[in-house]
C-alpha cells in the first residue's frame, strides 16, 4: 500500500516529527512576513518554533502567492522536506461561487454538482490549495439548523449521487493531475440531526436509522475514493463522534474498508473534555488516536500530550506510525514530494479565478437551482417590456453569495435587470442586518410603496442574511422577519401581481404570506451569478426546473417533517381523534420533497410495471401539454409494504431528468433491482426481503402514479 519512499521517510522521523505531521494549524502561524500576531483563540496554543516547523498541514489560505511563500519558507526550515498539505473549505466554489449546496441539491442534476466541483477544484489548485473540506453530506430534516445550507437535503439517494458527483468533480481520475484536488467528506457521522435543530447539540438515533438514512452518502463518498473523512462535533450513542470507535474503526475502516485519512473537526479534541468524555488532554488525544483520527485540526493535544503517552507504549507508537503513513501517502498521491507547489501559479491564477468561462458555468448551474413554488394565474414568466417594481432587503443586495464563501459580492438582481434594460423602479430596499449582530429586522419606509404604483409587476425580494446561515446559525423561528411580512401585505394596496423571491439558505415558514402573493420563487443564495440566474428564470430565458431536496414545513411546530417517514400504527388516513395528527396543522408539509413548478405542464400516464426476472421494470409516459419546452425530473419511488422492520412510506430510488418539447410526449423507463431494495434488518444485516412493493413514478413525493408488484 505504501511506497518505499514514505516508509523510509517514516523511519527517519522522530516521535515529535511524526506528531507534527498529525497536526494542522491556521496559516497565521506560518505567515511571519505579515507578522501576524497570534491573538485570541490561537494565542494560548503556545507552540514552539520547532513544533510549528514540524506541523504537516494548514487550512484556509487562499492565494497562490501566499501559499507559494508559506510552502517555500516552510520547506527551507523543514528537517525532512515534507511539504505542507494546504486545505480549505471550498464547498460551493472558490472565487467563482456557485449556489449553496442545498440549492445544488434542488437541481436534481449531478452534472451541475460536478461542474461546481470541477470549477472549484481548478480555481483552488491554481491558488495552491490541495484539498477541500467538501462534500458535506450530512442528511438534514430540520431547517432550524443553519447548516442545512451545506447539505443536499433529506434524501439518502439524492445525497449519495450528489456526493459522488462532488468527489469525482473535485478529484477527477487522479488527484495528482492538473486542476484536481483531494476532497474530504464530512461530518462523520449524523451531524445533521441535532436535537432542536440547534448546532452542535445532542444527536440520538437508532443504529438502524443511522444506517438506512444517514450513512449512505458517507459510504458513497468512500466508494468514490474520497481521500479524507472529517469527524463531527456531535456525540453518537453518547460518545463524541471523532472518538467513537464504532463509527470509525468498526464501520468506516473495517466494514467499508476506508483507506484514506481522518481529520478532526476544528479543535474537536478539546470538546471531548467539554462533553465530559475525556478527563484531560491526554485522554482526549488517546481517544481520538484509538478511533483512528490521523490529523488534529487546530488543537495541540497530539503534539503536546501524545509524546509522553507514546514514548513507552508500543500500541500508540504503532497507531501514530499508521496515521503518519496515511498523511504522507496523501501528500505523495498529490505529487507534493515531487512538486510541493502542485498547480499554484500567480499568473495563471489571475486568468482563471472568476474567468468568463467559469462565471458562465456558475450561471448555468445557478438557474437550475431555482424552484418555482407558486405561480397563480401564470403571472410568471414576465415580459421584458414590463415596468418592474423591485422592493425588499435583497432587491439590490450583493450579499447573496452564500455561507462559506471566501469571496464576497454577487451580481444583484437590480443590476442584472438594469444590464438587460428592464425598466425597474426600486423602493423599500434597505438591506437586512444579521441576527449575529442582534439585528432581527429591517427598517422599511412603507410610504415608499407609492413609488411602485405605475409598475406592471412587483418583485418582493425577501429572505435571510447569509451571515445567519451555515455554522452557528440555528433559528427557533423560521418565518420571514415581521417587517418583511408586513411589506408583502402592504403591497396588496397596489393591486398589482406580487412575486416573492426568497433569498434564504433553508426552507422558511411561508404560510403567513402565500395567500397574499401571486408567485413564489425560491432563489436561495445562488453565488456570484445570483442576479443573472434569477433574471433568466423571471423572463423565461430559462424555464425553471428546480425541485425541492428538502421539505418546506407548514410551521416550525411541524418539524421534523420529511417525506420518507414511517407510517406509524395510526396514520392520518381518516379524520378521527385517535390518529397521528395535530389539531391545528396538517401532517403534510407546505411543499413536499421533489416539488417544483415549471412554465411547462407535465402530465403522467400509462405507468406500466412488471417483474422481469430478478428486477422490476417500470415505464411511464410524460406529456408536456404547454407551449414551453421544459425540463422535468421524473422521480421513481418505492414503498416496501411489509418487512421484518418497518419501512418508510416512500423511498426515492431513481430519477430521470428529461427535456420535453412543447406539446410532446416521451416515455421514461426505470429498473429497480433487489440491491436497490435492500435495508438493514433488526440484526443490522443489509438484506433484500421478498414481498410486495409499490412502485410510484411521478413529479414529486406527493404526486405520482402507483402500481404494486411482488418480487
Ligand atoms: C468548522 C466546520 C467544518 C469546517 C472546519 C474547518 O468548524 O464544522 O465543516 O470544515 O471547521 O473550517
Amino acid at each position: 500500500m505504501y511506497s518505499d519512499r514514505i516508509k523510509e521517510l517514516l523511519s527517519k522521523m522522530t516521535l515529535e516529527d511524526k506528531l507534527g505531521q498529525m497536526t494542522l494549524l491556521v496559516p497565521d502561524f506560518f505567515d511571519k512576513e505579515n507578522n501576524v500576531d497570534l491573538t485570541g483563540p490561537f494565542a494560548n496554543l503556545e507552540f514552539s518554533e520547532e513544533e510549528i516547523n514540524s506541523v504537516g498541514s494548514i487550512l484556509n489560505s487562499f492565494s497562490a502567492e501566499k501559499n507559494i511563500n508559506i510552502q517555500k519558507n516552510y520547506l527551507e526550515k523543514s528537517k525532512h522536506k515534507i511539504p505542507l498539505l494546504i486545505m480549505a473549505d471550498i464547498i460551493h466554489g472558490k472565487s467563482t461561487i456557485f449556489p449553496i449546496n442545498l440549492a445544488l441539491g434542488c437541481s436534481f442534476n449531478t452534472e451541475a454538482m460536478k461542474t461546481m466541483a470541477k470549477t472549484a477544484a481548478l480555481e483552488s489548485s491554481v491558488s495552491g490549495i490541495h484539498l477541500t473540506y467538501a462534500p458535506m453530506v450530512d442528511l438534514v430534516r430540520d431547517p432550524r439548523w443553519g447548516r442545512v445550507a451545506e447539505s443536499t437535503g433529506e434524501d439518502p439517494y439524492l445525497n449519495s449521487i450528489m456526493a459522488v458527483a462532488a468527489v469525482e468533480g473535485y478529484q477527477g481520475k487522479d488527484i495528482k493531475e492538473y486542476g484536481n484536488i483531494a476532497s474530504c467528506c464530512k461530518h462523520f457521522a449524523s451531524y445533521g440531526a441535532p436535537e432542536g435543530g440547534r448546532d452542535y447539540n445532542t444527536v440520538d438515533m437508532s443504529e438502524g436509522v443511522l444506517r438506512d438514512f444517514y450513512l449512505p452518502a458517507y459510504k458513497a463518498c468512500v466508494d468514490a475514493d474520497v481521500k479524507m473523512m472529517m469527524t463531527a462535533f456531535n456525540i453518537f450513542d453518547r460518545i463524541p463522534s471523532g472518538a467513537n470507535t464504532f463509527l470509525y474503526n468498526d464501520i468506516l475502516r473495517k466494514e467499508w474498508g476506508f483507506k484514506g485519512s481522518v481529520i478532526s473537526d476544528y479543535a474537536a479534541l478539546d470538546e471531548t473534555m467539554v462533553h465530559g468524555f475525556a478527563k484531560d488532554a491526554k485522554e482526549a488525544a488517546k481517544a481520538y488516536l484509538e478511533a483512528g483520527c490521523d490529523i488534529e485540526m487546530m488543537s495541540p493535544h497530539y503534539l503536546k500530550s501524545m509524546k509522553d503517552i507514546a514514548a513507552n507504549d508500543e500500541k500508540y507508537l504503532k497507531l501514530i506510525d499508521e496515521s503518519v503513513l496515511k498523511v504522507l501517502h496523501l501528500k505523495e498521491e498529490l505529487g507534493l514530494f515531487d512538486n510541493p507547489y502542485k498547480d499554484a501559479n500567480i499568473e495563471i491564477e489571475k486568468n482563471t479565478l472568476k474567468s468568463k468561462e467559469n462565471l458562465q458555468k456558475a450561471l448555468e448551474v445557478a438557474r437550475q437551482c431555482i424552484v418555482l413554488l407558486q405561480n397563480n394565474n401564470n403571472v410568471l414568466p414576465l415580459n421584458p417590456n414590463m415596468k418592474v417594481g423591485l422592493c425588499g432587503p435583497f432587491a439590490t443586495s450583493e450579499d447573496v453569495i452564500g455561507t462559506w464563501a471566501f469571496e464576497k459580492g454577487a451580481i444583484s438582481l437590480s443590476d442584472s435587470l438594469k444590464n438587460s434594460n428592464i425598466d425597474i423602479t426600486v423602493a423599500m430596499n434597505n438591506e437586512l442586518g444579521s441576527m449575529q449582530e442582534k439585528i432581527f429586522d429591517v427598517d422599511i419606509d412603507y410610504s415608499e410603496v407609492s413609488k411602485l404604483k405605475d409598475c406592471d409587476v412587483i418583485l418582493a425580494c425577501v429572505g435571510e442574511n447569509q451571515e445567519d446561515t451555515g455554522e452557528g446559525a440555528s433559528r427557533a423561528n423560521i418565518r420571514l422577519s415581521a417587517n418583511q411580512e408586513a411589506m408583502i401585505k402592504n403591497l396588496k394596496q397596489l393591486n398589482k401581481p406580487v412575486i416573492v423571491l426568497l433569498f434564504s439558505a433553508r426552507p422558511l415558514e411561508l404560510n403567513p404570506i402565500i395567500n397574499d402573493v401571486d408567485a413564489i420563487l425560491q432563489v436561495w443564495h445562488l453565488g456570484t451569478e445570483s442576479g443573472n440566474a434569477i433574471k433568466q428564470v423571471l423572463f423565461n430565458e430559462y424555464n425553471p426546473s428546480g425541485r425541492l431536496s428538502m421539505s418546506f414545513p407548514q410551521t416550525v411546530g411541524q418539524i421534523p417533517v420529511y417525506y420518507n417517514h414511517y407510517n406509524t400504527g395510526r396514520p392520518r388516513t381518516i379524520e378521527m381523534r385517535y390518529v397521528s395528527r395535530y389539531l391545528d396543522c396538517p401532517n403534510e408539509p407546505l411543499y413536499p420533497f421533489g416539488y417544483g413548478l415549471s412554465y411547462s405542464n407535465f402530465e403522467y400516464s400509462n405507468l406500466n410495471v412488471a417483474v422481469v426476472g430478478e428486477t422490476i421494470k417500470a415505464s411511464v409516459k410524460v406529456k408536456n401539454t404547454s407551449e414551453h419546452k421544459g425540463i422535468e425530473t421524473v422521480q421513481c419511488y418505492i414503498r416496501d409494504i411489509k418487512a421484518s422492520v418497518v419501512r418508510p412510506v416512500l423511498e426515492l430510488k431513481a430519477i430521470e431528468q428529461v427535456s420535453i418539447e412543447a406539446n410532446s410526449e416521451i416515455t421514461v423507463e426505470f429498473e429497480i433491482t433487489k440491491e436497490m431494495l435492500k435495508f438493514h434488518n433488526a440484526k443490522m444485516e443489509y438484506v433484500f426481503e421478498s414481498g410486495e412493493f409499490d412502485i410510484c413514478v411521478g413529479k414529486n413525493s406527493s404526486e405520482y402514479l402507483k402500481e404494486t408488484v411482488s418480487l
